[in-house]
C-alpha cells in the first residue's frame, strides 16, 4: 500500500478501515445502564471457514471471548492459528461464517453501510509495514483520515498536531516517510490511527519489522496511549516478550480455538495448555544442557530429585520454607523470577538431596504455592 497516491486507491472505505479511521468519539468510557464501557469487544460463538477451490479452512472455531474496555489484549498462537482473522472480524474486514461480534454491546453485523463506516472510524488499525503514502508528508499522512471523513479544514490542523505530539513526532511533520526510521514510521502509523480518537486500536504484528530497542519504545508508547486515552488495544504478536512487556491480558489461539486466556501474569506464570508452553519455551528457558545430559528418569541410590517450580504469585518464593518443606539439603540449579503486573512470575530448578525415596517431597513443596514438577534425578557424584 505504501507509495500509492490516495486517488489510486480503489476501495477508500476499506483502505480507511485498514489503516485510517476518522472523526471524534464521545469521551465517556463508563458503562451506563448495564451497557459495556466504550471499547468493549465481545465474540460470541464466532466461527469463520474460508472456502476455495483448494478446500475448506476452519480459521476460527466457536470463539467466545470478551475483551474488556481499556485492556491491552495480546493474541498469540502459531502461524495460521487464526489471529489475523479474529482481529479483522472486529471491524468487519472479515465477515464471520457464524456467530457474532459485539462492540460496546451492539452486534456489528446489523450495521448498514453508513453504520459500518461510522464503526470503522471508532477503530484504528496499525500494521507491520506501516502503510504510509510515500508522496505525502508526515502531516498529510496523519491528516488523511480526517480529510476523507470531511472534517472541516480548521479542525484538522490542531487534531494532527495533537496526534503528532502524542507520538513525539512534532519535529518531523513536514518530512516524507522515506526519510524516517522504522520506529518513526510506525509512530506516524499510530498517529494516523489516533487522529480519529478511536476507542479501539488493532495492531497486527505492529512491531515485527522493528529492532528490539525500537520495539520497546513503541510498546511503551502504546502503554502510554492506553493509560492516557483509555483506548482498548488488541495486539497480535509472535514475540512473547511483547506480551510480557505490554499486555494486561493474553489469548492463546490454537487451530482456530481458544487454548487459554486470562491475565498475562496468570497465563504466563502457570501455562496450562501445551500450545502456550510451546510458545513460552524460548522465554522460560529450557534445561541447561549439562543438566539435561545428566538427568535420569529413575532414582539411583543417593540421587538428588530435580524439581521444577513455576511461580505466579504476589510474592517470590520463601527459600527457607522451601528447604524446610523439602526436609533435605536443597541446591538451586537455575532460577529466574520476574515481576509482571505486581506478581512474581518465574521458574526455579532445584535439586533435593537423596529425596528419591521420599515421594511426599513434591506435595510438601507444592503446598507452598506454585506448580511443582518432578522432572528427574541426578546422581550427586557426577
Ligand atoms: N482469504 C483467505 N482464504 C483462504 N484461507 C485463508 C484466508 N485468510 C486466512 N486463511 C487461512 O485461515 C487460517 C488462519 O489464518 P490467519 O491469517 O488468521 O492466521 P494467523 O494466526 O494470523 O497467522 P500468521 O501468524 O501467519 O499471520 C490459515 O490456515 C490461513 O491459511
Ligand atoms: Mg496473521
Amino acid at each position: 500500500m505504501a507509495g500509492l497516491a490516495f486517488d489510486t486507491i480503489r476501495d477508500p472505505a476499506r483502505w480507511i478501515a485498514e489503516g485510517t479511521p476518522a472523526r471524534a468519539l464521545p469521551a465517556a468510557r463508563t458503562g451506563q445502564e448495564g451497557r459495556p464501557a466504550a471499547g468493549t469487544v465481545r465474540f460470541e460463538a464466532l466461527s469463520k471457514t474460508y472456502r476455495s477451490a483448494a478446500g475448506e479452512v476452519r480459521a476460527l472455531d466457536s470463539i467466545d471471548l470478551e475483551i474488556p474496555a481499556g485492556a491491552i489484549f495480546g493474541i498469540i498462537g502459531r502461524s495460521g492459528a487464526g489471529k489475523s482473522t479474529l482481529l479483522r472480524a472486529v471491524n468487519r474486514l472479515e465477515e464471520p461464517t457464524s456467530g457474532r461480534v459485539l462492540i460496546d454491546g451492539a452486534p456489528i453485523a446489523a450495521l448498514d453501510t453508513d453504520g459500518l463506516v461510522a464503526l470503522r472510524r471508532r477503530i484504528g488499525m496499525i500494521f507491520q509495514h506501516f502503510n504510509l503514502l510515500s508522496a505525502k508528508t508526515v502531516r498529510q499522512n496523519v491528516a488523511l483520515p480526517l480529510v476523507v471523513a470531511g472534517v472541516p479544514r480548521a479542525e484538522i490542523g490542531p487534531r494532527v498536531d495533537e496526534a503528532l505530539r502524542l507520538v513525539g513526532l512534532e519535529a518531523k511533520a513536514e518530512t516524507y516517510p522515506s526519510r524516517l526510521s522504522g520506529g518513526q514510521k510506525q509512530r506516524v502509523g499510530i498517529a494516523r490511527a489516533l487522529v480519529s480518537r478511536p476507542e479501539i486500536l488493532l495492531c497486527d504484528e505492529a512491531t515485527s519489522a522493528l529492532d528490539p530497542e525500537t520495539t520497546l519504545s513503541i510498546l511503551s508508547l502504546l502503554r502510554d496511549i492506553n493509560r492516557r486515552l483509555g483506548i482498548t488495544i488488541v495486539l497480535i504478536t509472535h514475540e512473547m516478550s511483547v506480551i510480557r512487556e505490554a499486555c494486561s491480558h493474553v489469548l492463546v489461539l490454537e487451530a482456530g480455538r481458544i487454548a487459554e486466556t486470562g491475565p498475562v501474569w496468570r497465563v504466563f506464570g502457570a501455562p496450562e495448555h501445551h500450545a502456550t508452553r510451546a510458545l513460552l519455551e524460548p522465554l522460560t528457558r529450557g534445561l541447561p544442557e549439562d543438566l539435561a545430559a545428566r538427568l535420569r528418569p529413575h532414582p539411583a541410590p543417593g540421587a538428588a530429585t530435580v524439581l521444577r517450580i513455576t511461580y505466579s504469585g504476589r510474592e517470590a518464593p520463601d527459600l527457607s520454607a522451601l528447604a524446610a518443606a523439602a526436609a533435605a539439603p536443597v541446591r538451586l540449579l537455575q532460577a529466574g523470577i520476574e515481576r509482571i503486573q505486581g506478581h512474581a512470575v518465574g521458574r526455579m530448578l532445584v535439586a533435593v538431596a537423596a529425596a528419591g525415596a521420599d515421594p511426599g517431597v513434591e506435595d510438601r513443596v507444592r503446598a507452598l504455592g506454585g506448580v511443582v514438577e518432578r522432572i528427574g534425578y541426578v546422581a550427586t557424584d557426577d
